[in-house]
């Protein structure tokens, strides 16, 4: 099926036909990488590639919100060019071409989103949102109350300070204990090394919250479609209102 390029961007949402022509003429949209000035170009939804300003834009209602319990072991990426289980393995059954929004380790589990909606995507990436991730990490031995007290703070690792979390202690003990941190920045391996460079290795990590999100109702390896209320109020953490 083809439409007019003028109608297309309407339909995404992009700004009304008129408008959407002012913006044509203006040289700011693009039909798979060529500049398109002249009214009535015929695109393919499915098989072109339509941007504005350099962005894709797609139909509102096309993106599809996956939420996955990763267990450990799945390596998160839609490719592994070492053969590993990858994310993907486990939801197969999404058509849409989704990818993760972040990553957890290979022996992390627990919470993590896939969609095919970039700027969403890169909103709750970026620590200029604040969007907050908990995890619970199982560590070795019991941090004192000081410790706890410097992770929530800030600490220095070799990529910076670290921004102010909520550290709790859920069951302190020996040889190991629990903890739950709320972070606003995701950094690679972050809560390993923040709590490495405390002398509490993470024996285990789990994701169990993104914004709102929780992992409630699934079992490791099962995923769920976002509802459209979940959708809005993560749009809403990410400043996308
Ligand atoms: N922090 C980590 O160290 N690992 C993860 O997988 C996620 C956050």
């Amino acid at each position: 099926m083809t439409l007019r390029l003028q109608k297309y961007l309407a339909l995404c949402g992009v700004a009304s036909r008129r408008a959407a022509e002012e913006i044509i003429a203006a040289g700011r949209v693009r039909v798979n990488g060529k500049k398109v000035t002249r009214m009535g170009v015929l695109v393919d939804p499915s098989a072109d590639r339509v941007e504005v300003d350099k962005r894709l834009v797609r139909p509102a209602g096309q993106y599809e919100y996956v939420l996955l319990y990763k267990p450990a072991g799945y390596v998160t990426t839609m490719k592994d060019p070492f053969g590993r289980p990858t994310v993907k393995d486990l939801v197969r059954d999404v058509k849409a071409r989704v990818f993760p929004v972040g990553r957890l380790d290979l022996d992390t589990s627990g919470l993590l989103l896939l969609t095919n909606d970039g700027e969403l995507a890169n909103r709750l990436t970026h620590p200029s949102y604040g969007v907050e991730k908990e995890y619970l990490a199982r560590v070795r031995d019991l941090p004192s109350g000081e410790t706890l007290r410097r992770l929530a703070a800030g600490i220095m690792l070799d990529d910076g300070m670290t921004a102010p979390a909520t550290v709790r202690l859920i069951k302190g003990g020996k040889p190991t204990s629990l903890l739950a941190l709320t972070l606003k920045e995701g950094r690679n391996r972050q809560v390993r090394r923040m709590l490495e460079a405390v002398n509490h290795p993470v024996v285990s990590l789990k994701r169990v919250r993104l914004g709102q999100l929780t992992l409630k109702g699934l079992r490791p390896g099962e995923w769920r479609r976002l509802n459209a209320r979940e959708v809005k109020a993560l749009k809403q953490a990410a400043g996308l209102a």
